[in-house]
């Protein structure tokens, strides 16, 4: 690649330079352009397959899709009480208001009113019991969408609901003992007393507790269903979804149909974040249940303010915890709780919370651990995946705890860190008894300790702070550790269609969801290496659930892990059958064919690859293949939470240095250093982009974003940009030095890469510490600040105060 990566923000001119100068080093473009010339088309930086429809305004998206006649639009009419029961709804004027031509209920669904993905408590329209403020109540369908919305914001109006009062925290749910799924406990003991005794034993303890808030996913394309009924029953649903065969399923069983009559499709998303893995489904249901009842066309496009009351979004956590460690800072025994916000219903909190106790170990060595998690059923939206999908939230706690142990022990931070870290031979079993048989993290961050100065970086923050008394200095460097797979095991598993048309170009299709991540475009490198034809020949059409069955979400990062191997294996089939037939012809073994660079050699000749392909045709040889791929040597005891749940862990770290007015609370980002593993990079570009998106998206869960619920009504007060603030270009640090750690996946992942999606968004943790190491430095780094997350100005310069006063 000639160009450097654009930067995911822009900067001001200075800064812009600064960053040019340092991709220079992130992606070596001589190496690529030797491996391309070579045949290959993985490990090359390639801009993603809709970059030039996205910049142009053609990609579409749901809304985009041209509307057929007789389309009808639908809104929700929204429960404005958080819980209670709903004793009657006056619905027949809202069925006067201008053009309206429906408002159904609960009644109205013909099969199970449920869009649950796991547990089934989570209604479709409201079944008398009010959960949340913005719950579905009744659907409007109009002529127009300003007609539909209209009529359905009198929801306030004629909704007749008995209140009770909202249990809206995660602590007042742990009070009373409500939780969506049963508790859950990961207990690993090498005493017969366990953690408590390892505790008593060790010679320093600490205790405390900590808040981290929740996140919402804030796609750019909101929810949208546009549902068109078929022949016979069929029903044809476009929905912005990363689980086309979740969301077949839930129609399928709310319009009491099969799978086979429900077709779901999805092109792209403008964002999914976790957020369309199970949310989608209220909004594909409600439009089919629509579309079914009048036989016309049906599109559910919520505004923005509604998305954020209706759906949920990333489980806030409230913890409790224990530890003690001796005089290196090395943890012996550690107990801990952790509650989170789960909302009205299920939804995916169950395995958010078991991501999140597998997550509490980050890259530490946990000999006596006792962890119990609990979902704290709230009246408020139900709470779902987000990137990380609780891993961030388990990690989080362990970093707190050992940043609080190197302050009390007078210690750096990262030596306390690095003291606990895994080891490669001993000390490298989890508390759910995995083997970490691929660790890194020693040389990975030895690497970036080096290359970002950070021990000479923390002495001149010392001195800096010794002569500054407003503004203050903090750094942190903190490692990550990431299990890849889902921890559902049958969820491992993926398809693939590779079509080789006999003019010699290529379509894939797949059971994996784009949404801007780039999966499309990897999944087409892997065909076009396998092939050994150039990129342009290689085209990815929309997820359909006609194409590709019985998929899995997009998610948990494994997208281009399974889909990839998958197409991997149809694209060898066609190539293996290409060989047998042209050796046919030309003699030599068919092992010995060689696909590279749209030509094929065989036995001495090279022919174009459309020769080949036209040739087999006429040799009636199938060239389209099925292929399959399900994760290896995955195991898992839900009961025990103890088996082998990742087929691998993926790792990195991040060094930020952060300035804190300390009189305001207002913070800047100085720069920020991140060194990451993603194994051999399927590719490169995208791959720092991942990275780069992560980072600010959980910079801004850690910092600016903060939710809140009026704690009298149960309200979700911040539901729009204007009172919810994700990071903008101005929040980027001026110097962003994103590289790729030199590396190979040691299992065998496709082309030994490693997943991108998720795990980077825990290096922000740095930006979180290094804001708590300048708060701390306010008390002369002796009083452990109690900063929660979002660490917002507000709250920093609460703990600016509490330190102040304890000083
Ligand atoms: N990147 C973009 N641009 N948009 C997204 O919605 N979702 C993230 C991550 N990166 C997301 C993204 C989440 S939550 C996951 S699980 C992965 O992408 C899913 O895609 P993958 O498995 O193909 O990496
Ligand atoms: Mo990602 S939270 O697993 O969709």
């Amino acid at each position: 690649m000639n160009k450097p990566i654009a930067p995911s923000l822009l900067q001001p001119d200075e800064a812009f330079a600064d960053y040019l100068k340092n991709t220079a080093y992130r992606i070596d473009e001589n190496a690529e352009a030797a491996r391309l010339k070579a045949g290959a088309r993985v490990g090359i930086s390639r801009p993603h397959e809709s970059a030039h429809l996205h910049v142009a305004g053609e990609a579409t998206y749901i809304d985009d899709l041209p509307e057929l006649a007789g389309t009808l639009h639908c809104a929700l009419g929204l429960s404005p009480v958080a819980h209670g029961t709903l004793r009657s709804a006056e619905l027949d004027p809202i069925r006067a208001l201008p053009g309206v031509v429906a408002v159904l209920t609960a009644a109205d669904v013909p099969g199970t009113n449920d869009c649950g993905s796991i547990v089934h408590d989570d209604p479709i329209l409201c079944d008398g019991e009010i959960r949340y403020l913005g719950q579905p109540v009744f659907a409007v369908i109009a002529e127009t969408r300003d007609q539909a919305r209209r009529a359905a914001a009198k929801a306030k109006d004629v909704l007749q609901i008995d209140a009770l009062p909202p249990v809206l925290t995660p602590q007042d749910a742990h009070a009373k003992q409500q939780y969506v799924v049963p508790p859950m406990h990961l207990v690993r003991s090498t005493n017969d007393g366990g953690a408590q005794a390892a505790i008593a034993k060790a010679p320093h303890r600490l205790k405390g507790t900590f808040d981290v808030g929740g996140q919402e996913q804030f796609y750019l394309e909101g929810q949208i269903s546009y549902a068109v009924p078929k022949e016979n029953d069929g029903m044809h649903v476009f929905c912005s979804t990363q689980h086309p065969s979740e969301m077949q399923h839930l129609v399928a069983h709310a319009l009491k149909l099969h799978a086979h009559h429900v077709q779901v499709e999805c092109r792209r998303m403008g964002g999914g974040f976790g957020g369309k893995e199970s949310q989608s489904g209220l909004f594909a249901c409600v439009a089919a249940i629509a579309a079914k009842r009048l036989n016309r066309p049906v599109k559910l496009r919520l505004d923005r303010d509604d998305d954020f009351m209706v759906t949920g979004r990333r489980h806030c956590f409230w913890y409790d915890y224990e530890v003690g460690f001796d005089d290196e800072g090395r943890i012996l025994g550690a107990e801990i709780t952790m509650v989170s916000r789960a909302g009205h219903s299920a939804d995916l909190s169950g395995p958010v919370m078991t991501r999140a106790l597998c997550h509490f170990d980050n890259a530490y060595w946990l000999p006596d651990v006792a962890m119990h998690g609990f979902s704290g059923k709230t009246n408020t939206q139900s709470n779902t995946a987000f990137r990380g999908f609780g891993g961030p939230q388990g990690a989080i706690a362990i970093e707190n705890i050992l940043d609080g142990v190197a302050r009390q022990l007078g210690r750096d931070p990262l030596a306390v860190r690095r003291a606990n870290f895994y080891g490669t031979t001993e000390r490298n079993v989890t508390p759910y008894l995995q083997t970490v048989t691929d660790n890194v993290i020693h040389e990975l961050v030895d690497q970036l300790a080096a290359g970002s100065g950070y021990s000479a970086r923390r002495a001149a923050v010392a001195a800096f702070n010794d002569t500054s008394p407003v503004l203050k200095r903090g750094i942190a460097l903190v490692p990550l550790k990431f299990g890849i797979s889902f921890n559902v095991k049958h969820f491992n598993q993926a398809g693939a269609l590779v079509h080789v048309y006999n003019d010699g170009s290529i379509l894939v299709n797949h059971g994996g969801t784009e949404m801007g991540q780039g999966l499309n475009t990897k999944v087409a490198q892997v065909v076009a290496h396998e092939l050994g034809v150039s990129f342009e020949k290689v085209r990815v059409t929309a997820t359909d659930t006609q194409k590709v069955a019985n998929t899995s979400a997009t998610a948990a990062s494994t997208g281009a892990d399974l889909n990839g191997k998958a197409a991997q294996d149809a694209a060898r089939q066609i190539r293996e059958r290409l060989a047998a037939c042209i050796a046919g012809h030309h003699g030599g073994e068919p092992s010995a064919v060689v696909f590279a660079n749209d030509q094929v050699q065989v036995n001495g000749r090279t022919l174009p690859f459309d020769a080949v392909v036209a040739q087999a045709y006429l040799d009636r040889v199938q060239l389209w293949s099925d292929g399959f791929y399900a994760t290896p040597g995955l195991s898992w005891d839900r009961e025990k939470m103890q088996g082998r749940p990742f087929y691998y862990f993926a790792y990195g770290a991040a060094v930020s240095e952060v300035l804190v007015d300390t009189l305001t609370g207002e913070w800047k980002l100085l720069r920020a250093d991140v060194l990451h593993d993603v194994g051999r990079s399927l590719n490169p570009a995208v791959d720092v982009g991942q990275v780069e998106g992560a980072f600010i998206q959980g910079m801004g869960w850690l910092t600016t974003e903060e939710l809140v619920w009026h704690p009298q009504t149960g309200k979700l007060t911040t539901h729009a940009p204007s009172t919810y603030k994700i990071p903008t270009a101005n929040d980027c640090p001026p110097v962003f030095n994103v590289r790729l750690f030199e590396g190979r996946n040691a299992e065998d992942s496709i082309h030994r890469s490693k997943a991108v999606g998720e795990p980077p968004l825990l290096l922000p943790f740095s930006v979180f510490f290094a804001i708590r190491d300048a708060v701390s430095a306010v008390g002369g780094h002796r009083i452990d600040p109690p900063l929660r997350a979002p660490a917002t100005s507000e709250a920093i310069l609460a703990a600016i105060t509490a330190v102040k006063a304890a000083a």
